[in-house]
């Protein structure tokens, strides 16, 4: 018996990275899952390799009416009990090079998606008789970086809508938390730089407690135990798998350094 046996999941941004991950890791332990995206190719390439038990959905997250179709397909499958939130897009600039309009792109996928996404599967979850949904936020939604306006904004954006959701959904059955990822090697990790694991590594990560770049599995392993009954008293909570970035750095010089 896998931990999600029996289990209907939608994974937004599903194609590629975290999100072909999290959808790998919840069929292989007994779910049927929705992978959503915008990237119709690559999409229906992962739903073909993982199996009858896969299933792409063209989807925007920031389209409210596209959410009903997926929320159909995923009820088509049995009663909807998961929905993760992970499509994003970065947009990297300085404040003062980011205008309204690159500022609103970022909402409209990274925030607005995640708030009409659990809008679209309240009554499905409610008639389940409760669900998970897992909101994929980021180191940057506890704290920020230089370049990150939009990003950064939208991911803190996230962490409060989960609190919000949590408390009023928590009644119902339906559990809602945030995951926050340090850096991890997917495309928008910089992996499609042409930059290896090892060079990644070893560019960027040496100050940190551990030392490296982080796996796209090593987040999607903290999204499954969130999804499964396991995780039946945790609502509204943060749970961050960055590597100890956020607890802080080694710094040069200092002792055990
Ligand atoms: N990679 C990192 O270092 C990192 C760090 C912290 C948080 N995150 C977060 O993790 C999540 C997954 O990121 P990733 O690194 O796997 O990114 P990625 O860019 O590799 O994959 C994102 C996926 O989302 C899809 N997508 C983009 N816009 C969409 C839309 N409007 N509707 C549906 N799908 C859409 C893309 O096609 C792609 O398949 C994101 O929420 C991201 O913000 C990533």
């Amino acid at each position: 018996m896998g931990r999600l046996s029996g289990k209907v999941a939608i994974v937004t941004g599903g194609a590629q990275g975290m999100g072909a991950a999290t959808a790998r890791l919840f069929i292989e332990n007994g779910a049927q899952v929705v992978i959503s995206d915008v990237a119709t190719e690559a999409g229906q390439a992962l739903a073909e390799e993982l199996g009858g038990d896969a299933h792409f959905c063209l989807h925007d997250v920031g389209n409210e009416e596209q959410w009903q179709s997926v929320v159909s397909m995923a009820q088509s499958l049995g009663p909807l009990n998961v929905l993760v939130n992970n499509a994003a897009i970065l947009h990297m600039a300085a404040i003062a090079d980011t205008t309204p309009e690159d500022f609103m792109r970022v909402v409209q996928i990274n925030l607005l998606g995640s708030f009409m996404g659990i809008r679209a599967v309240i009554d499905p979850m409610k008639a389940a008789g409760g669900g998970s949904i897992i909101n994929v936020s980021s180191i940057d939604g506890l704290h920020s970086s230089a370049g990150l306006a939009a990003y950064s904004s939208t991911k803190w954006g996230v962490r409060g809508l989960t609190k919000n959701a949590a408390i009023e959904l928590g009644q119902y059955g339906i559990r809602v938390n945030s995951v926050h990822p340090g850096g991890i090697f997917t495309d928008m990790g910089g992996a499609n730089s042409g930059i290896s694991e090892e060079e990644m590594s070893a560019g960027f990560y040496p100050e940190f407690p551990i030392p490296r770049v982080g796996r796209p599995e090593e987040v999607a392993n903290v999204t499954l135990f969130l999804a499964t009954d396991e995780a039946s008293y945790s609502t509204g909570s943060e749970f961050v798998a960055d590597g100890g970035w956020f607890a802080g750095m080694r710094k040069p010089g200092m002792p055990c350094s």
